[in-house]
């Protein structure tokens, strides 16, 4: 079926949100890099490259359904951030604007009857979940980690840890 204006409108605003976050998530990532923080700053790097497929996600799918795709502009990210704590506390708030986002644009789709952009929603919605889930971890760690520049080291380490592997493909 042809898709509903508003909800293809809402959906390339998505693909921007996106987009975005995957440039802040870069920001962050350089951040670490400033630190030598290596595993955060793989850790953050990963991140944005699974906001960009997350953007492709929808993309792929307006273009499977024919419908108009657009292109915003993005706004520069920071590369600075109080401390480590203060950039995955900043990470954490922008996954918890995604979750209200996705939420809206899923009553959105459900309330147009376009049960096909729910099928594509419906995984957004079970990210969420998990991406919330592994920032307010790795915010707690760092809030246990206080000021010990020895904690911080191991939680380094584990970070280096995350393997491409351990993401689902163009997750
Ligand atoms: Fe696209 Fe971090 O959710």
């Amino acid at each position: 079926m042809s898709m509903d204006a508003n909800l293809v409108s809402a959906l390339n605003a998505q693909i921007r949100g996106e987009f975005a976050a995957s440039y802040v998530y870069l920001g962050m990532s350089a951040y670490f890099e400033s630190l030598d923080l290596k595993g955060f700053a793989g850790w953050m790097r990963a991140q944005s490259q699974e906001e960009w497929a997350h953007g492709m996600r929808i993309f792929d799918h307006l273009a499977a359904r024919d419908a108009p795709i657009s292109l915003a502009e993005l706004s520069s990210p920071t590369t600075d951030y109080y401390d480590p704590k203060s950039a995955v506390a900043a990470a954490l708030a922008q996954e918890q604007d995604t979750t209200r986002d996705v939420n809206q644009l899923y009553a959105q789709a459900i309330s147009c009857g376009d049960y096909q952009a729910k099928g594509l929603l419906d995984w957004f919605v079970n990210e969420q979940t998990e991406e919330e889930d592994s920032l307010r971890t790795l915010l707690s760690q760092l809030t246990i980690a206080g000021d010990s520049g020895a904690a911080l080291l191991i939680l380094d380490r584990e970070l280096s840890e995350r393997d491409a592997s351990d993401d689902e493909p163009m997750g």
